[in-house]
């Protein structure tokens, strides 16, 4: 399991980016990775990140969540969320949200982080992890899948990107 404090001067100058949970500081660099990925207008729901800097240290700090980063000698290049129901009803779920930089996509990053983040929720007493992924989103899906994820419902023709009708898919994990 990832240790929830980690100094910075532990962070390794090589080039694999270390995952660890996020501290306050990181706050600009994952305000930054997240824009970045916003940019590209065909992965995620968003075209900004509506999240100040103040708001993100508070989301890092939440002991409900889980926020991951892949550390690239200090600049992040990638982001997990993992959201716990903030209702008793849905305290036993988490709403996972995963971003890496384009330049560090399909070399197992998303794979790991994926790791590390299921090992806290699992760890964390979370019995359910949800996502929405768009339709289009292969590589997710892909992913998602073969960490053990299933489609459990779809919204179709939610969005439309570029032109395109696209699906909003519902995927869950369940801890057995
Ligand atoms: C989706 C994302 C997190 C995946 O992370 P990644 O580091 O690129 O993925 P990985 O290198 O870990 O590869 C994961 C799996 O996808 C598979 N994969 C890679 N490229 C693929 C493609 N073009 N089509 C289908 N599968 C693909 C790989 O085979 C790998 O599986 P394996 O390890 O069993 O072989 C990352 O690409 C990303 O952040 N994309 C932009 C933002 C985004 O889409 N976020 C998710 C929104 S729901």
């Amino acid at each position: 399991m990832l240790r929830k404090k980690k100094n910075p001067s532990e962070v390794p100058v090589g080039e694999i980016p270390l995952i660890r949970h996020a501290e306050p500081y990181d706050a600009g660099g994952i305000i930054s990775c997240m824009q970045a990925v916003m940019d590209e207008g065909v992965f995620l729901l968003g075209d900004y990140y509506l999240v100040t800097e103040r708001m993100q240290k508070e989301m890092v700090l939440s002991r409900n969540d889980c926020t991951l980063v892949a550390d690239k000698n200090k600049e992040i290049v990638g982001v997990l969320t993992i959201q716990r129901g903030s209702y008793r009803k849905n305290s036993h779920t988490g709403t996972l949200g995963i971003a890496i930089r384009k330049d560090f996509r399909q070399q197992g990053l998303g794979k790991k982080m994926m790791t590390a983040g299921l090992e806290w929720a699992k760890t964390s007493g979370i019995k359910k992890v949800n996502l929405e992924v768009f339709s289009t989103n292969l590589r997710a899906i892909s992913l998602y899948k073969s960490l053990g994820f299933v489609e459990e419902g779809r919204k179709k023709c939610q969005f439309l990107i570029n032109n395109e009708y696209v699906d909003d898919i519902l995927m869950s994990l369940w801890f057995e």
